[in-house]
């Protein structure tokens, strides 16, 4: 990153390969290898069903990146056929696939990462794909932003998960998510990023006197939801409130 210059994000979420969009990821790889991308950022679900030779296409894909690249796990990043690993071992592959890329740090004079575990294994409804926030995995969040009190730069929680519904007055998908929100705001966090909905977002909402960001992004697959394919450019600077450039891409890639 050039000295002075703000910290510049690619943020991408829900890549699935398995059904790929890859005029999409073309288009997103291009744009963040010519404009110097200080990091890649992609919040989960990186396959489709979790297949050995879908992770590898993951890997190949953001292995192609020189700059850092920080990934999250997603519901569809657990094994969704073999039970047994699924149960013992959920995030075998995922590990895998993280080991094969970027081990560049991400530093930045103006934000932090903050990842937050969205993801579980199994949970007391049906279906599985939604959003839990266990007590545990806030807690491990809540003290990475202890750790961090007096730093001036942006808490940016990274989870697979919106924390919150995209309307206040319906039941919120992910469980544990209004009180991680709150909890997370009240301890420092600026901005949540995610995916999860191919559909993108940029909201935000107050808890307690205190207020947090939420942003998301669309698919760079083909699973598409009623929004094209889209990725964001953010652009952060010390002191300054992000600026979030949403890009959509065309949906049919013939
Ligand atoms: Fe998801």
């Amino acid at each position: 990153m050039a000295i002075g210059a703000p910290t510049r994000i690619f943020h991408c979420s829900d890549v699935h390969f398995g059904v790929e969009n890859r005029a999409a990821l073309d288009a997103f790889a291009k744009a963040a290898v010519d404009e110097r991308a200080d990091l890649v950022l992609c919040t989960g679900d990186l396959t489709q069903r979790a297949k050995h030779f879908e992770f590898a296409a993951a890997r190949d894909y953001f292995a192609q990146f020189d700059c850092p690249v920080v990934l999250c796990a997603g519901n569809h990043d657990m094994p969704y056929y073999d039970m047994w690993e699924r149960f013992t071992d959920p995030y075998r592959r995922y590990r895998r696939l993280k080991s094969g890329i970027s081990s560049a740090a991400f530093r930045s004079p103006d934000v932090v990462l903050v990842p937050l575990k969205s993801t579980v294994r199994i949970q007391p409804r049906f279906p599985w794909s939604d959003g839990f926030v266990t007590d545990e995995a806030l807690a491990e969040t809540i003290a990475h932003l202890k750790g961090l009190k007096g730093d001036k730069r942006q808490k940016l929680i990274i989870c697979h998960h919106p924390l919150l519904g995209e309307n206040e007055d319906a039941k919120n998908p992910t469980i544990g998510g209004d009180a991680a929100f709150a909890a997370l705001a009240a301890a420092g966090g600026d901005v949540v990023i995610s995916g999860h909905v191919h559909i993108p977002f940029d909201l935000t909402r107050e808890r307690d006197g205190h207020s947090m960001r939420m942003l998301g992004v669309g698919t760079l697959s083909t699973r598409l939801r009623g929004s094209p394919p889209s990725y964001r450019v953010l652009t952060c600077a010390l002191g300054q409130p992000i600026e979030a450039e949403l890009r959509t891409l065309p949906e049919h890639t013939d």
